[in-house]
């Protein structure tokens, strides 16, 4: 018989159906898949959630109502972290300042770092506004009311990182509405320093109290970073002054639920709202660095100089850093932060001398770090002067690691020579000027020299 190759034949002449194919149900988590194959699942951080396994799947940021409504879940709002780490501000706080509470927070937002963690930065604001979510949309919040708060609502002022800004619209809508909300309820202002800083801004700004509320900032649309971190790479500043009008001009984009779309060019409002601030805090995202030093997007975003530079007063600001991990909270200041940081990475002789022998970027590494260092005594200070010196004894005074540090990478070597004469040129380090003109010489030499 004469047959059509590739047509089956059966005793009715019809083609049997096709088996319908198996579907299988894919999880995030399996990873017979690869990546690319697997279905995203909410992002999560695998330092602060122990059941979490990482598998490349985690790469979709958090819906609407994931975000914040995950801690929710879990505990009552605020998650037991957020309040843990805002009792330590405080504690932190009135330990240095000795003020029982401080006034106003300005807290650096990061969107990755909410991301991973389900919005953990997020809360902390909330809880130190004392607001709480309203039913299970996540899309109104609620005062808590100041018997239940035991404690004044504190000011806050949100700077958002420009990813932050597009990522999480909906979330600055609700801390907007919310310290709307705290601006507006009759409290005395004794116990509520956001209505109290409010009152007195209305005058300043010469505006209503709902703009005198203005407390969610970013850069404009389309606009990311402080951008501090790019002078201090390329070594040409002057000044901190220079650097913190950039600052406050790239960061003073204020957001507004009663405007919504827009950021709006709020230069004075922030100012205004800064300058009430005692305490400056970011979160460390331990998801993706272990060490402040090691990446220079933190102190690129870190207001406390410039803060300190608005007040009418003396006080400089306390700079706070948080970390959460499955163990717990902790906060720290950057002076801390700094020392422990440095001491256990490029001071530490376990560290930098396997770094030059096993990493082929070994110096650049040495070389980051320390003006990553430099940056954070730029923009806050807080950074102890004796580190330079120590760092100078290891790397430049001794004259076999000079030669080591020239020869492998001699471009690394002298960004880590400039970062050293900025450093005493501009008092961040207190050595004599005997050294500085040394280095001085050294640095022109190795310009000099073929990399
Ligand atoms: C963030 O918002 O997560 C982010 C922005 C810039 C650099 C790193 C992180
Ligand atoms: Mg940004």
């Amino acid at each position: 018989m004469f047959e059509t190759k590739g047509k089956q034949n059966t005793p009715n002449g019809i083609s049997p159906k096709k088996p319908e194919p198996k579907i299988r149900t894919v999880t995030p988590d399996d990873d017979r898949l690869p990546p690319s194959y697997r279905p995203s699942s909410p992002g999560s951080d695998i330092i602060t959630r122990k059941g979490f396994v990482g598998n490349m799947s985690f790469l979709k940021g958090p819906e609407k109502g994931d975000l914040i409504s995950e801690y929710k879940r879990f505990s009552n709002f605020p998650p037991k972290s957020a309040a843990d780490v805002v009792e330590k501000l405080i504690a932190k706080n009135k330990d240095l300042s000795k003020q029982p509470f401080p006034h106003c927070v300005t807290f650096t937002l990061w969107a990755t770092d909410n991301v991973n963690t389900y919005g953990r930065s997020l809360a902390q604001i909330f809880a130190l506004v004392g607001l709480r979510l309203v039913g299970d949309e996540i899309d109104e919040v609620e005062l808590i009311p100041l018997e239940e708060l035991k404690r004044p609502r504190i000011d806050v002022v949100v700077s958002c990182s420009g990813v932050f800004r597009d990522l999480f619209m909906n979330q600055m809508t609700l801390l907007d509405q919310g310290i709307k909300m705290a601006a507006q309820a009759k409290e005395p202002p004794e116990m509520n320093y956001i209505r109290r800083h409010a009152f007195q801004m209305t005058q300043e700004l010469n505006c209503d109290i709902r703009e005198a509320a203005t407390r969610v900032f970013s850069n404009a649309a389309g606009s990311y970073s402080a951008n501090i971190s790019a002078w201090i790479k390329s070594n040409e500043w002057e000044n901190e002054t220079q650097l913190q009008r950039q600052f406050l001009a790239r960061k003073c984009y204020a957001f507004n639920s009663d405007k919504p779309g827009m950021m709006e060019y709020k230069s004075e409002a922030f100012k205004a709202a800064l300058r009430n601030s005692d305490v400056t805090i970011q979160n460390l995202d331990l998801n993706e660095i272990l060490s402040i030093t090691d990446v220079p997007h933190y102190y690129d975003s870190d207001p406390t100089k410039v803060i300190a530079a608005l007040r009418f007063d003396e006080l400089k600001p306390v700079c706070l850093l948080a970390k959460t991990n499955s163990e717990g909270t902790e906060v720290h200041t950057l002076a801390e932060t700094i020392r422990i940081d440095s001491m256990s990475k490029i001071l530490s002789p376990d560290y930098y001398e396997k770094i030059l022998k096993q990493n082929h970027d070994g110096v650049k590494e040495i070389s980051n770090c320390l003006r990553n260092i430099l940056g954070w005594a730029v923009t806050s200070g807080n950074v102890d002067t004796f580190l330079f010196e120590i760092a100078s004894s290891i790397f430049m005074e001794d004259r076999e690691m000079c030669t080591l540090l020239r020869e492998k990478d001699n471009a690394s070597f002298r960004n880590l020579l400039a970062t050293f004469v900025k450093a005493g040129e501009h008092g961040y380090w207190e050595t004599s000027d005997v050294k500085i003109r040394r280095l001085r010489e050294l640095k022109k030499f190795a310009e000099s020299a073929f990399d």
